[in-house]
């Protein structure tokens, strides 16, 4: 009877991987610090919507813990496009924040690309501006990729998943994780298919993945059917379920029926504690990135005018 016993795929834990991405950051932000450069993410919070000021409040936590400055600008409901923009200038040009994120959704009466295109790229540590998305594509490293998507990509190194040469399956389409999940894995040398609400036999597309990733946001959508036995899945999606029995209300699920995927599978996230950790974890790499490159922009810079004018430093 043991041989028929199905087992369980590996839990990949996000709370695990984050924890050893926040402390890796805490180092580079400690040597930085060394050379008198602090790096600092501000979040600009427009509004009072409860969820936002909860995730905004966790971010500039995430950043203290890491040794980094993390600022807070809160702004009223009422605040015009101009407002904003103007106080996205005068973040652009101060040389102590190295990452700016608005916190999204912005009220109606802000349209959020433009707020996205006054972001200077090279403080873009959302991945939002069409120039990381450009960076990204191409594989220039000094790109900012969105941070759900690099955390993912995180996990499956870190988890030991060989990602070159797989097939890959991304579920969704969306600007801030099926899009640049797809530019991540097709650099990674994975042949990728992005799949979405019109495609045909999807369930049939799914079964071919060595690697499934869910960023759909149905619960429980992906079915043990779905998966090619041995597959590595990860589960993107945070939706909300009303249970009666939980405290507030609510449960959290994955996009994907996870007891029944577990037996299925060979690598599996949870939800919570798999890809949800690593989004914080991977804004702050990336705002140590951007003070990491502001620094070596300015070193260039200075050396640049020294070859140009050598006689102002050595008369
Ligand atoms: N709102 C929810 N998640 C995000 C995020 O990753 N970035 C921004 N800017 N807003 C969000």
């Amino acid at each position: 009877m043991l041989d028929k016993l199905a087992t369980l795929a590996d839990l990949i834990d996000g709370v695990a991987v984050a924890r050893e991405i926040r402390a890796e950051v805490a180092l580079d932000a400690a040597a930085l610090i060394a050379r008198g450069v602090t790096p600092g993410l501000t979040v600009v919070l427009v509004g009072e919507d409860p969820a936002s000021a909860v995730y905004v409040a966790s971010k500039e936590k995430a950043c203290k813990e890491a040794g980094m400055n993390g600022e807070t600008i809160r702004l009223s409901a009422t605040t015009t496009q101009g407002e904003l923009l103007a106080v996205i200038d005068r973040l652009n040009a101060d040389p102590a924040v190295h990452g700016i994120l608005v916190q999204m959704p912005v009220p109606k009466q802000i349209d959020p690309q433009a707020v996205i295109l006054r972001i200077s790229p090279d403080k873009d540590v959302d991945g939002f501006h069409p120039v990381n998305v450009g960076r990204v594509w191409i594989g220039d490293q000094t790109g900012f990729a969105p941070c759900t998507p690099a955390g993912v990509m995180v996990l499956l190194e870190r988890a030991g998943v060989k990602v070159a040469g797989a097939d890959a399956v991304v579920l969704g389409r969306s600007t801030i994780v099926g899009k640049p999940m797809t530019s991540l894995l097709v650099n990674a040398s994975a042949t990728v298919t992005v799949c979405h609400s019109r495609t045909a036999n999807l369930a049939a597309q799914t079964r071919r993945a060595d690697i499934l990733i869910a960023a759909i946001g149905k619960p429980e959508f992906v079915t043990a059917d779905m998966v090619k036995p041995g597959a590595v899945v990860i589960d993107v999606g945070i939706n909300r379920v009303t249970d009666a029995n939980a405290k507030n209300g609510y449960r959290l699920k994955g996009d994907v029926a996870f007891d029944a995927v577990r037996a299925v599978a060979s690598k599996i996230t949870p939800v919570p504690g798999g890809v949800g950790p690593m989004t914080i974890a991977m804004l702050l790499k990336n705002t140590v990135r951007a003070a990491q490159q502001r620094e070596q922009q300015r070193e260039q810079q200075r050396s640049e005018q020294h070859i140009q004018h050598p006689s102002v430093l050595h008369p």
